[in-house]
């Protein structure tokens, strides 16, 4: 079986690319990755492109593909509150043109990365998938818009199906440190932070005035590793799925505080922080309730935080 991975060298596609068992075809423009995929993905074959309809058409011409795993996108809150359109434009329209040649070439299987910024921030956690979905960043909106485009895919088109992952926190690396989340840039998520704090670039801790109990963010933090291997689950049973979404994440909820002490006692390292402002948007409280994965495929994620930090750190320390 071949797959294509859009978006595939990236954090978790190069761990999902890195794990699979099939063959794999990437198509990434590396507009946020800085892989060296020779070396580190020596048996994908690559094409540095953007997600553009005659692009994929040219690569399911070439290529036997069973199924595709969409990543491809642009990801930061931040960014799509500055430039909306461009988030609307590059996600949107790059998902309708693969969905275009998916269906012109008669490939009927997809597992979509979703996020768990679908829910907003006044759901009440654990958040479960029948949840009222909620835009307050344009980035969520447009998984809320592609989750909602692949379901209709799914309704009108008989062959058809689809399941949407819609992910929590992703951390950690590959054991063997060949991989981890370093975007282009300076990253703007929590664990690239606390690494580079280590190294003398101060964390600022987005508020300490929330009502959870040590008053800083809680979060549902998952290993890329565990996140990596749910879609392989996936890829097995879309025999079996017309159209479904599932939360992937630990289903407990750390501080952020509590995570910067627990990578600190993983690793015998000292974390530089102080506390500011709170950032817009922010909820206080989001985790996942993992039980409908849990119950369909009889999996749960085998890491926890511990393990998460150290890989974390391991994969970075030598970068
Ligand atoms: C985590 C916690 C911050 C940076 C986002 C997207 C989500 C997904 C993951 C793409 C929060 C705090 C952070 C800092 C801090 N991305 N923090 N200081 O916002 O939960 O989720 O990234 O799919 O869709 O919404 O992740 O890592 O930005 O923040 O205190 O310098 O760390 O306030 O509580 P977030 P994050």
């Amino acid at each position: 079986m071949t797959i294509l991975i859009t978006g595939g060298l990236g954090y978790i596609g190069s761990h999902i690319s890195k794990i699979a068992n099939e063959k794999v075809v990437i198509i990434d423009n590396q507009s946020n990755s800085q892989l060296n995929y020779k070396k580190k993905l020596p048996n994908a074959e690559v094409f540095i492109e953007d997600l553009k309809y005659k692009n994929v058409c040219k690569i399911f011409k070439n290529y036997n593909i069973d199924t595709v795993i969409h990543l491809a996108g642009l990801k930061s809150v931040n960014d799509s509150i500055i430039s909306p359109l461009e988030y609307y434009s590059n996600n949107i329209i790059s998902s309708v043109e693969l969905l275009q040649a998916m269906i012109k070439f008669k490939i009927n299987k997809l597992i979509f990365s979703s996020s768990a910024t679908v829910y907003g921030n006044k759901n009440k956690s654990p958040l479960k998938e029948d949840f009222l979905t909620q835009s307050i960043n344009p980035y969520g909106h447009t998984k809320i818009i592609i989750e909602d485009i692949i379901q209709n895919c799914c309704a009108s088109y008989s062959n058809f199906s689809a399941i949407s992952l819609r992910y929590f926190n992703p951390i950690g690396a590959h054991s063997d440190g060949s991989l981890g989340d370093r975007p282009k840039g300076r990253p703007l998520n929590l664990m690239p932070l606390i690494v580079d704090s280590v190294f003398g670039k101060k964390l600022t801790v987005f508020g300490n005035d929330y009502p959870t109990a040590d008053g800083t963010c809680l979060r549902d933090y998952i290993h890329v590793m565990d996140l990596a291997e749910a879609h392989l689950i996936c890829l097995k049973n879309l025999n079996n799925i017309k159209y479904d979404t599932f939360n992937v994440g630990l289903g407990m909820g750390i501080s952020v505080l509590e995570l910067i002490k627990t990578f600190e006692n993983a690793n015998k390292v000292k974390v530089n922080f102080e506390f500011g402002e709170r950032r817009l948007g922010d909820a206080a409280i989001s985790y996942a309730d993992t039980s409908k994965f849990k119950n369909r495929f009889n999996w749960s994620p085998k890491y926890n935080y511990k393990s998460m930090c150290r890989d974390s750190w391991s994969q970075n320390k030598n970068n």
